[in-house]
């Protein structure tokens, strides 16, 4: 349903890789909302993915862009401001990935050309996305910065391997930088603590159908799904949420804060 929540708003949205992307989800639900877009992901996403579907249902351009690309990131700004006919005023982030992950490397037995690759990607790619549009002042005040990440961030989840310390950094430098671009621009940067999701990233994770099981029966009001998260992320676009700012918020049917569920100590009572 349509509030037009987000008309007149502009924005990119990195990390549309199929239908199942949480970023897919976003982009459609900010179009229903009104609101404009370019689309971007790595050029070699281009290739495998579907994202000119998506581009052509939603009438978006898309900007290829490695988000570990100083010099990607600085054409797919100012190209977006070009195209979408001023300063912009929401941004996603669903971009993430381990090299070590995909090889099947242990965290005990990481190789760390690897691990380097993965926080660039997944972290520090945060930063020079936010560090471009700083410096190119290309955020409308009261605009709004979204980044997505896992309770694996706070808690040990042992096969989630070097993506928890990539998802710690990443949420350390929304609170960073959100400082700065609080201060001098008035924008607001939070990360969502999603639920286990399954997308081509989540499943990528060793055992990630128990994982996706637990939760369900951890979390009281069951694990978030994709189009679920794109409907939080279209609040945080929206001007109702104009002061939250720094924050990880958890998105998660509670998992976060429970210890125990009766569903799960019932597989523990001995019959
Ligand atoms: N799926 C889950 O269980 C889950 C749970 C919590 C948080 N998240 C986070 O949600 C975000 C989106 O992931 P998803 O689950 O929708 O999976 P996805 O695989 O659909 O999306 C990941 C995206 O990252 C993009 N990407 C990888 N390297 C890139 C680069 N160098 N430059 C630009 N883009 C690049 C991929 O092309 C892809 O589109 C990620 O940050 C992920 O860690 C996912």
């Amino acid at each position: 349903m349509s509030y037009n929540l987000l008309k007149g708003k502009r924005g990119i949205i990195f990390g549309a890789l199929d239908e199942n992307s949480i970023a897919w989800k976003t982009a459609e639900k900010v179009f229903e909302q009104g609101g404009k877009f370019v689309l971007t992901n790595a050029p070699i996403a281009m290739r495998m993915g579907k994202i000119k579907e998506l581009a052509e249902k939603t009438g978006s351009e898309i900007i290829p862009a490695d988000a570990t690309s100083v010099e990607d990131l600085e054409n797919l700004v100012a190209k977006s401001m070009e195209i979408l006919g001023g300063k912009l005023d929401f941004v996603l982030h669903s971009i993430g990935m381990s090299v070590n992950v995909r090889k099947g490397n242990h965290y005990t037995d990481m190789n760390y050309d690897f691990t380097t690759k993965g926080w660039d990607v997944s972290a520090v790619s945060f930063h020079k996305t936010m560090q471009t549009l700083y410096k190119k002042d290309a955020m409308n005040e009261w605009g709004s910065i979204v980044a997505l990440t896992y309770i694996a961030a706070q808690r040990v989840f042992p096969d989630y391997n070097d993506m928890a310390d990539n998802k710690a950094y990443l949420e350390s430098i929304a609170r960073s930088f959100g400082y700065f671009f609080g201060k001098d621009k008035k924008v607001r940067v939070n990360t969502i603590s999603q639920s286990p999701t399954p997308t081509t990233a989540g499943q990528g994770v060793k055992g990630f159908d128990a994982f996706i099981s637990y939760a369900e029966k951890m979390s009281p009001l069951g694990n978030a799904t994709a189009d679920e998260c794109a409907d939080y992320t279209l609040t945080l676009f929206s001007d109702l949420t104009k002061k939250v700012t720094l924050q990880n918020l958890f998105h998660d049917g509670g998992f976060s804060n429970v210890g125990v569920s009766q569903e799960v100590m019932e597989a523990f009572i001995e019959k």
